[in-house]
């Protein structure tokens, strides 16, 4: 009697544990904030079909900036269309990468789950696939309820202006989002979103962590990012922990790091103000990769006689978020090597700075070795001290995606998913082991 109910047992978690390797994975909550595309049938004639280009005509150096964006390709990218492919085309990801509802091919008239993944769909006579490749165009952030929305309160406009009270507010939507599942055992929102940014913050710098960041070069520097850097960690050492409130959207500064200021009229022959860079650099982007870092590469003692130890310190000191930060496929390699005098690798150390995420059969962080904000990390290589290793050198290099991952999804790039920002090498000719620190 007994072993009957535990083969029952038995097969009952078989069979649950075969399911939750083999059902379709919905790996996010689809949060009421994205759930629904952006309503657009109140726009005003004025903007025409609400297009970029319509936009462009009197707003002409923002619409040339946008389109250099990745912004801009949010729907064509190619990365996201082999990845979306491989997702099995799911509908939510179009709530994110063409968030109006003239960009979506349906109407979405309901959710048939709970986890609205499985959305009701209808059809949409305004649908325009014009509209639908400019992805997150002028319209995604700016248009609402009839009106347009900006932080300054223009009233010399033709079409009608909401005023935002903080301009971070356009990037929650997409940027900013959270999920809570009974079986996943963390919030984990789509795209990896930042919404890592507040935990990141939540304590005050030691002594001896100001100490270390004091000694570090940052790789490129930046005002307006280092203003923003300087304003939040005041707030944090005066142990403010409000700001990593999300509600607090005016403390994310995502603005402020991802828009620099840049004083022109908003359309051609207007007043010239303050206004705001639509360039939103990323991960894309090596230099602003490099506003996120600051490094040391050094000797350092050791207690071993026969070793000579370097050491790399780098810290994410230009980002609140963690660098990297958004999907979980970026990851930053360190790589140290000691080369002997025919340049061949004595000894090398590698350092993978990534998210890893088991998926199944639970949605589990195991752990994360990425850089949180001011939190320097040191990595070192031991060689032997017996005159053959001629050069120590370090290799920093930012990845858009693994090679596995790109092999996976039969992702055919035509340009490069990685690329190196920082570089260095130590020569240990003739140098002798007092040089260190
Ligand atoms: C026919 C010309 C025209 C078109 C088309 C137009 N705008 Fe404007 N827009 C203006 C003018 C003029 C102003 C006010 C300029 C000033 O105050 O110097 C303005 C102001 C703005 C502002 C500032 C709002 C604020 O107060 O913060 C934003 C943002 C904006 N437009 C976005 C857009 C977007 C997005 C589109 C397309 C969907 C668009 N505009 C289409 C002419 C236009
Ligand atoms: C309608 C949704 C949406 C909104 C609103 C939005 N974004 Fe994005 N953003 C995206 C998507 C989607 C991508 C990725 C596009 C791709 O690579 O396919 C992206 C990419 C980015 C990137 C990465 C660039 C890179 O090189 O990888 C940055 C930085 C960024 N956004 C900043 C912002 C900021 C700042 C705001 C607020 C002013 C904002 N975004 C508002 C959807 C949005
Ligand atoms: C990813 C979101 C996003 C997209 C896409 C976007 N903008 Fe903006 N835009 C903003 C934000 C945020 C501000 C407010 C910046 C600030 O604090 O001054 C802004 C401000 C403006 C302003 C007012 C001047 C200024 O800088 O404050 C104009 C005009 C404008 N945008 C036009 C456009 C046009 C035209 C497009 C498309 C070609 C566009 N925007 C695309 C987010 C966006
Ligand atoms: C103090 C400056 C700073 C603030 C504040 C900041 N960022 Fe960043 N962000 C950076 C830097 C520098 C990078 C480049 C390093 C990287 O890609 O990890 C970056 C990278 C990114 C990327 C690129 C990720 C990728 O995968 O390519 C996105 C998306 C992004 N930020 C969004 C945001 C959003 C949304 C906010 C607000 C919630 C924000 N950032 C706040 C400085 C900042
Ligand atoms: C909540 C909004 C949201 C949803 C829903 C969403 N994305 Fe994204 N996606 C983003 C944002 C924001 C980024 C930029 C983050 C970054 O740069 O790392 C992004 C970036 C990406 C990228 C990286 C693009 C690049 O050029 O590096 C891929 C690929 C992607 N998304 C695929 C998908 C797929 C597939 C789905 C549906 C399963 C989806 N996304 C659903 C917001 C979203």
């Amino acid at each position: 009697m007994k072993k009957k109910y535990i083969v029952i047992l038995i097969i009952i978690l078989i069979v649950f544990f075969a399911w939750r390797f083999l059902r379709p994975m919905n790996i996010f909550v689809v949060d009421d904030r994205f759930a629904w595309p952006v309503d657009t049938t109140q726009a005003p004639a004025v903007l025409g079909n609400l297009s970029a280009k319509e936009c462009g005509a009197c707003h002409e150096a923002f619409y040339k900036e946008w389109q250099t964006t990745i912004h801009s390709q949010a729907w064509t990218d190619p990365y996201f269309q082999t990845d979306w492919d491989f997702e099995d085309r799911r509908y939510v990801c179009r709530l994110c990468h063409t968030p109006l509802d003239r960009q979506q091919p349906h109407k979405v008239l309901g959710y048939r789950d709970t986890d609205k993944w499985d959305p009701i769909l209808g059809d949409n006579p305004n649908f325009d696939s014009k509209l639908q490749h400019e992805g997150v165009t002028c319209a995604a952030c700016h248009y609402r309820e009839g009106k347009i929305v900006g932080v300054l309160g223009t009233t010399n406009a033709p079409h009608p202006v909401k005023k935002l009270n903080d301009p971070n507010q356009v990037c929650v939507r997409c940027h900013v989002v959270e999920g809570d599942r009974w079986d996943t055992f963390f919030r984990f929102p789509p795209c990896g979103t930042v919404a890592e940014i507040g935990s990141s913050a939540a304590q005050p710098l030691s002594k001896d962590t100001l100490n270390v960041l004091a000694t570090l070069q940052p790789l490129k520097e930046d005002a307006d990012i280092f203003a923003q850097m300087t304003k939040s960690r005041s707030a944090l050492l005066k142990g403010s922990s409000g700001e990593v409130a999300v509600t607090n959207t005016s403390s994310l500064g995502c603005v402020q790091c991802h828009m620099p200021l840049v004083n022109r009229p908003l359309v051609e022959g207007g007043k010239v103000q303050q206004t705001r860079h639509h360039y939103w650099r990323g991960g894309h982007d090596p230099d602003m990769v490099k506003k996120s870092l600051s490094v040391k590469f050094v000797e350092r003692d050791t207690n071993n006689k026969n070793k000579r130890r370097f050491s790399l310190t780098i810290a994410n000191t230009g980002a609140s978020h963690y660098v990297p930060t958004g999907t979980p496929d970026r990851y930053l390699l360190v790589r140290l090597r000691a080369l002997d005098s025919a340049g061949n690798v004595l000894e090398e150390k590698t350092e993978k700075l990534i998210r890893t995420v088991m998926w199944r059969p639970f949605i589990v962080d195991l752990w994360d070795t990425r850089l949180p904000r001011w939190q320097p990390q040191t990595y070192s290589i031991d060689v032997d001290d017996n005159g053959k290793t001629v050069s120590v050198e370090v290799l920093v290099r930012y990845h858009l995606l693994g090679e596995r991952r790109r092999k996976r999804i039969n992702y055919k790039n035509t340009t490069p998913i990685a690329y190196d920002v920082f570089q260095q090498k130590i020569s240990l000719a003739g140098k002798l082991k007092e040089a260190k620190q």
